[in-house]
């Protein structure tokens, strides 16, 4: 069975693109891989945290990637900094790396842009990425498009380390999907949605009320043409939501085109927001269940065991392969 590694950061407001980008994948590669679900927090603390509102948000992603159909039957899911593997290995791909490289990386330089100095790890967040990866042996890694130049980065060092030391590393592949893989902000559809935007209507949180889904729907930036039509370049907005649309209730883009022709932009939105509310509530009713319950605590302890035995096997290639230690 393939292998599978992908992470998510403990930030809040986990968002429709989160879902459709990455989330949704998650779920869908469990019945026939081996996965490993992460809650990256050594990523979160790359920016300031509070430390009661990050250790809040830890147990509010695990809770939502069991809330949206992770079966801890079937994949590992554990906490980032449970498992030492990711630090040590960090270290070691760090060394491997180049500050050219990573100057390149374009999170890096919109988050660090107008800024004098930039926090360190900031810089190095996508080495550390990397090593989630690497320490697991994995093949595919599904991530939303916004993560494209660090998968790269990472199959740039684990094939720059298998050839300089004994074979190390698998080289994986990133999984992007070609629907939903980059879900763009309701209020301005040439960004994409995101967790830390001031407008809270230019995303759809996972545990939304009703009420203010239907206010950030209706209030979406479209266009004047007052026709319902995907042409990302012309309409980004109506195409953004006919994207939403499509996937959350599995009806074709061109169906919906169909469906809505001749009717008005404010049809069609009424639509969607049922489509959303229906399709986020089982998500947030079992995450209300789980949020507080041992159950989730359980989830975690075992999962950080699972991963930790895998990473521990890892962790001895590399320094045996590095010359590392006695
Ligand atoms: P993050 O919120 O940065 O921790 O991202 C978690 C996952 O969601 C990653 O796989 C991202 O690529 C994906 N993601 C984040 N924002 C979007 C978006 N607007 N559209 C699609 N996928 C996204
Ligand atoms: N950088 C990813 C993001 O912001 C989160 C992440 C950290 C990740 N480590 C990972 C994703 C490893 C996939 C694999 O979305």
């Amino acid at each position: 069975m393939k292998r599978v590694f992908s992470g998510v950061q403990p930030t809040g407001n986990i968002h429709l693109g989160n879902y459709l980008g990455a989330l949704k994948q998650f779920v869908e590669l469990q019945d026939d891989h081996e996965c490993l679900y992460c809650i990256v927090d050594l990523h979160a603390i790359t920016v300031p945290q509070d430390p009661k509102a990050l250790r809040e948000h830890i147990l509010d992603v695990a809770a939502l990637y069991l809330a949206v159909g992770i079966d801890p039957k079937k994949s590992i899911v554990f906490v980032q900094s449970d498992v030492s593997g990711h630090s040590e290995l960090s270290w070691v791909l760090t060394c491997n790396s180049y500050t050219g490289e990573l100057s390149r990386m374009t999170q890096f330089k919109d988050k660090s842009k107008n800024k004098e100095s930039a926090p360190t790890g900031l810089f190095t967040y996508p080495v550390l990425m990397a090593a989630d990866i690497l320490l697991y042996d994995t093949d595919i890694v599904p991530v939303g498009n916004d993560q494209k130049q660090h998968i790269e980065l990472c199959r740039d060092l684990a094939i720059r380390i298998n050839g300089k030391y004994k074979d190390t590393f698998v080289v994986p592949d990133g999984r992007f999907l070609k629907a939903g893989a980059r879900i763009m902000a309701l209020d301005d559809p040439t960004k994409k949605m995101s967790k830390s935007a001031e407008n809270i209507h230019s995303r759809i949180s996972l545990l939304d009320e009703p009420s203010k889904i239907k206010k950030s729907i209706m209030k979406a930036t479209t266009d004047s043409e007052g026709i319902i039509r995907y042409d990302v370049e012309n309409k980004p907005g109506i195409s953004n939501l006919l994207t939403i649309y499509s996937v959350l209730s599995g009806i074709s883009i061109e169906d919906l085109e169909k469906k809505y022709e001749g009717k008005g932009y404010g049809d069609f939105k009424k639509d969607l927001v049922e489509v959303t509310v229906n399709a986020l509530a089982p998500i947030k009713a079992r995450y209300e269940e789980i949020r507080h319950s041992q159950e989730l605590l359980d989830v975690l302890e075992e999962g950080a065991q699972k991963a930790d035995a895998i990473a521990k096997k890892t962790m001895a290639r590399v320094k045996e392969n590095f010359g590392l230690g006695r």
